[in-house]
This record gives structure tokens, C-alpha cells and sequence, in this order.
């Protein structure tokens, strides 16, 4: 296994100019898959309330949820860095509500860093949050926690006012001691400026090539949401269709009595098999014998 990914070998990957690649993951299965496939940074997101839950966003993702995914992951993973969302509301109404609700993610879910959504008005909080020797990861542009404030899912940063805007949040993100950001559904040449701008890495989502890094969130990567596709995705795989034909495999096999055969079976020596339905004996006998065969 290579080194442990921390927030040091990022910046070292910035200055070096080798881009760093980070995927969401939910459960312990899949952050082991991309752990061992070379992610740098697992991201534990709480777009789980959209892509695992079912919701429309993840205005309903719980601190307790984001735990429990959180330690899934944390147990999956050896060499990635692992960060964690900070669900809506559990860091915006008050510095003690936010050090502590990060603070519970990094003993209670294991992760090594915690990501939260907003600009300048956050700064005092990742200030709060790093003293408390926990590292902050920024995330700017299009922040799905503000998706009724946006007005949906929407590209932000498109003209001169919000793209200055958000290029002054991100001097003051990292001013405020963020270890690095994520842009999210903004021009490229906005990610650029701001990449040129700070010295901490960005990672890029829906913001171009010019990031440090890039992230996707792994089921629109894997292609198990079909219908799902914008701009920005691209499906590395089919895995709903490749899902979908393992299943439809199975049952088949389950249907036409192919499946379990005896390789698939565990057997006895001691059990001779019933083959054919003995006459219905008293409850009373029939209670003391094994469920699939008679003791001899
Ligand atoms: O929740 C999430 O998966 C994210 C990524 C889209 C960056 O924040």
C-alpha cells in the first residue's frame, strides 16, 4: 500500500502540479473498490440523500446519517483521505453548534476532515472548526444546501458580479484556514482564476479542466442512475445495466431451478435427502425430525 493520503500530500500534489482525484463514496464495499482503484479522497457526501436516499435534494440528510455512512466508509478505507459532509443546518446557526457537530464526525464517523457550503460568511466558523485542530474543506459556486436560494440546481459564477463574488469567498476560505475547495457548477474560466488565485487545491465538479482535482459522485461515474446525465457526468460504465442483467440472471436461474446446484450446496453425511413428500405425519413426530431430511 502506498502512504496515507492527509491534507499534506494534497497541497503537495497542487505545488507538483499532478491532479488529485476524489470520488463520493456511501458504504464500506465501495469505498474499498475506489480505495484500492487510487482515489486520493473518498468523500463521504450527503448528495447520499439524493443518490442513496431517494430525495429530490439533501436538505434532509441528518447528522446521524452522515455518521453512519461515515464509518462504513471509514472502514473501508486504507490509503484515501476520507472527508465528510456537514449536513444543512449542523453548522449555519451557531460556531459551537458547527465545532461540535464536526467534531462528532471525526470521532464518531471516523473521517479525517469535514467539507461545508458558503463563502466568506462561513469564515469565523472554518476558523472555529481548524482551531479545534479539525481541517475544513470549502465548497463554493453551486452549493445544493442553498437550492432553494438559487433557485435549483443552477451554473453560478456566470457573470462578473457572483464570478468576483465567489473568487473573493474562495481568497477568504482559505484565509480562513480551508485546506482546500470544491467548486461546483461554475465556468471554467472562473475555477481557473480562482485556482491561479489561492495556493490551497481546488476540486472541481461541473467546473472545467483547470482544477487541482476533479470529483464525481460515484453513481453517475458507474452509470447507475440512467436517466440521470447532465453536462457534466461521464459514465465510466453501465452498472445499471450490467446490475440488471446480473439480476435477471439470477432469477432466471432461480426460475428454471438451475441455481443453487450442488456446487452451490452444503452437504451431509449424516442426512439421508427426502425425495418426495412423505405422507403428513402427527405435528408432534414431525416436530422432532430435521427440516429437510430424517436423522438416521
Ligand atoms: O455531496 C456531494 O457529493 C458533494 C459533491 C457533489 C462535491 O458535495
Amino acid at each position: 500500500m502506498q502512504d496515507k493520503v492527509t491534507i499534506h500530500t494534497l497541497k503537495k500534489l497542487k505545488q507538483i502540479g499532478q491532479k488529485i482525484c476524489m470520488v463520493t463514496a456511501y458504504d464500506a464495499a465501495f469505498a474499498r473498490i475506489f480505495d484500492e482503484a487510487g482515489a486520493d479522497v473518498l468523500l463521504v457526501g450527503d448528495s447520499l440523500g439524493m443518490v442513496v436516499q431517494g430525495h429530490r435534494s439533501t436538505l434532509s440528510v441528518t447528522m446521524e446519517q452522515m455518521i453512519y455512512h461515515c464509518s462504513a466508509v471509514a472502514r473501508g478505507t486504507k490509503r484515501a483521505h476520507v472527508v465528510v459532509d456537514l449536513p444543512f443546518m449542523s453548522y449555519q446557526s451557531s460556531t459551537d453548534e458547527a465545532v461540535k457537530n464536526a467534531g462528532r464526525l471525526i470521532a464518531e464517523g471516523g473521517a479525517e476532515s469535514v467539507k461545508l457550503e458558503g463563502g466568506e460568511e462561513f469564515a469565523e466558523i472554518v476558523e472555529r472548526i481548524v482551531r479545534a485542530s479539525i481541517p475544513v474543506m470549502g465548497h463554493l459556486g453551486l452549493t445544493p444546501q442553498s437550492v432553494h436560494r438559487m433557485g435549483g440546481f443552477v451554473v453560478q459564477g456566470r457573470d462578473e458580479e457572483t464570478a468576483r463574488r465567489i473568487l473573493r469567498d474562495a481568497v477568504a476560505l482559505e484565509q480562513a484556514g480551508c485546506y482546500s475547495i470544491v467548486l461546483e457548477g461554475v465556468p471554467l474560466e472562473l475555477a481557473q482564476a480562482i485556482t491561479n488565485k489561492i495556493s490551497i487545491p481546488t476540486i472541481g465538479i461541473g467546473a472545467g479542466l483547470h482544477c487541482d482535482g476533479q470529483v464525481l459522485v460515484c453513481y453517475d461515474l458507474l452509470g447507475m442512475i440512467p436517466d440521470f446525465k447532465p453536462k457534466f457526468v461521464k459514465q465510466y460504465a453501465n452498472l445499471f445495466g450490467g446490475i440488471q442483467q446480473a439480476a435477471q440472471a439470477f432469477f432466471g436461474e432461480v426460475r428454471s431451478e438451475l441455481f443453487p446446484d450442488e456446487a452451490h450446496s452444503f452437504k451431509s453425511k449424516t442426512i439421508r435427502l427426502v425425495t418426495s413428500n412423505p405422507e403428513p405425519e402427527p405435528a408432534s413426530e414431525r416436530d422432532e425430525k430435521a427440516v429437510y431430511g430424517v436423522p438416521v
